[in-house]
């Protein structure tokens, strides 16, 4: 064989063998990529109210990187601060990513947040909100910092404080903040996020339904008597900070009816579904945080509440854009802060550290 061919033969063979398993993604997040997150979050239907709020939780802090899902040293990391508290899907993120890396090169945790984040919205929604996100190519920290968590509001934020954070943020501010509080129309808190709502901290009446907050009270806390002896020992039943309630009083039907619930407009059946009822909600006094009702302490919150409460087109569209601008923040951290080569192999630690 002339040594030509022989140079062809082992070029060819190298081509065969050192051909990547995986090809290189163009830069977008093809309809292929869509069906299979689709699919993964469908089978995880439960958990996917979590994966919107990872995704705030994630980006809102230093940009999308992922960092929100490191889980390495107690106490230090951003998923052990407080705001954190509560958040669920981690598994589903670590899925996404994997089953995303058999097809292609380079999907990062961050980029699986993202993805993630989408299917659930148009999941949830039942399609009405469907938004346009980059596709792979972001890249996974190497660091999180609880601290950097103290960026994230809390739930007995006010008016004011909430403002100024979405302010903080380019491209963010009043419009986004009601926008986006609308999410709150799906999932579950825990008690210990609105106990203040609850133990009589509030005048209950000007921030919250009478009716609905004994509702919330009674539905998370612990009887030790079946009712019919309460009255009789005189038992107080005793809150229970990790008891849940939905976020909705829409899907909570002994809440709803104990509340007087005015319905008009809003569709009680599906349960579940991400839809504009979080506004017929607040503007009853019916949400479960301050940072919800306070929104009805400013004239511009309030008008717009009214509006998306009334047009529901007009938050479906708001919605998505705010969601997709959610997306694209940008990370803050130092390249050092980075994985080489961009994607962590497992989303909630670094070793054995493998960049693929
Ligand atoms: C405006 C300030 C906000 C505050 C103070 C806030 C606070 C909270 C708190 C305390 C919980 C309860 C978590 C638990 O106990 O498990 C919660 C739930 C939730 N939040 Fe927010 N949130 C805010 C904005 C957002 C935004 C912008 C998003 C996403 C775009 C979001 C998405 C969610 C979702 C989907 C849940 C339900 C989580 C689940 O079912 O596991 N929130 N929020
Ligand atoms: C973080 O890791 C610890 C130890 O593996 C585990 O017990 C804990 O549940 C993890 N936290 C979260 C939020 O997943
Ligand atoms: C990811 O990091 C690489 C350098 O390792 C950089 O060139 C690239 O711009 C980064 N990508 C993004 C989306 O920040």
């Amino acid at each position: 064989m002339a040594k030509g061919s022989v140079l062809v033969l082992m070029v060819a063979l190298a081509a065969v063998f050192l051909k990547p398993a995986v090809a290189v993604v163009d830069g977008r997040y093809d309809v292929t990529m869509q069906e299979k997150v689709r699919k993964i979050v469908e089978e995880n239907r439960f958990d996917a109210p979590g994966l919107i709020r990872i995704l705030f939780h994630d980006c809102w802090v230093k940009g999308c990187d992922a960092s929100v899902l490191l889980n390495m040293t107690k106490g230090e990391n951003e998923i052990h601060a407080p705001q954190n508290g509560g958040l669920r899907g981690m598994g589903v993120i670590q899925s996404i990513k994997d089953a995303l890396s058999v097809d292609y090169n380079y999907v990062s945790c961050a980029d699986a947040v993202v993805f993630a984040a989408r299917e659930a919205t148009a999941i949830l929604s039942n399609y009405a909100i469907v938004y346009e996100v980059d596709g792979p190519g972001r890249n996974d920290s190497t660091t999180s910092y609880a601290a950097d968590a103290g960026v994230l509001p809390p739930p007995f934020a006010d008016f004011d404080f909430l403002l100024a954070n979405f302010q903080s943020k380019a491209g963010f501010g009043l419009e986004e903040l009601v926008v986006l509080s609308g999410v709150h129309a799906i999932g579950r808190s825990h008690r210990g996020t609105f106990n203040d709502r609850l133990d009589g901290t509030v005048t209950p009446s000007s921030q919250i339904n009478d009716d609905y907050r004994n509702a919330i009270d009674r539905k998370t806390s612990t009887y030790y008597y079946p009712a019919s002896w309460q009255a009789l020992v005189g038992a107080k039943p005793s809150p229970d900070m990790a008891a849940t309630a939905e976020n909705n009083v829409r899907d909570m039907d002994d809440v709803r009816s104990a509340s007087r619930y005015d319905a008009t407009g809003v569709k009680l059946t599906p349960k579940g579904v991400l839809d504009n009822s979080y506004y017929a909600a607040n503007l009853q006094n019916m949400v479960l945080f301050k940072s919800d009702w306070t929104l009805r302490t400013n004239f511009a919150a309030g008008a717009a509440m009214q509006l998306y409460k009334e047009k529901p087109e007009i938050w479906y569209g708001l919605f998505g854009n705010a969601m997709a601008k959610l997306s694209k923040l940008a990370p803050e951290r130092p390249q050092a802060e980075f994985v080489q080569g961009g994607a962590r192999k497992y989303c909630d630690k670094i070793e054995p550290a493998i960049a693929y």
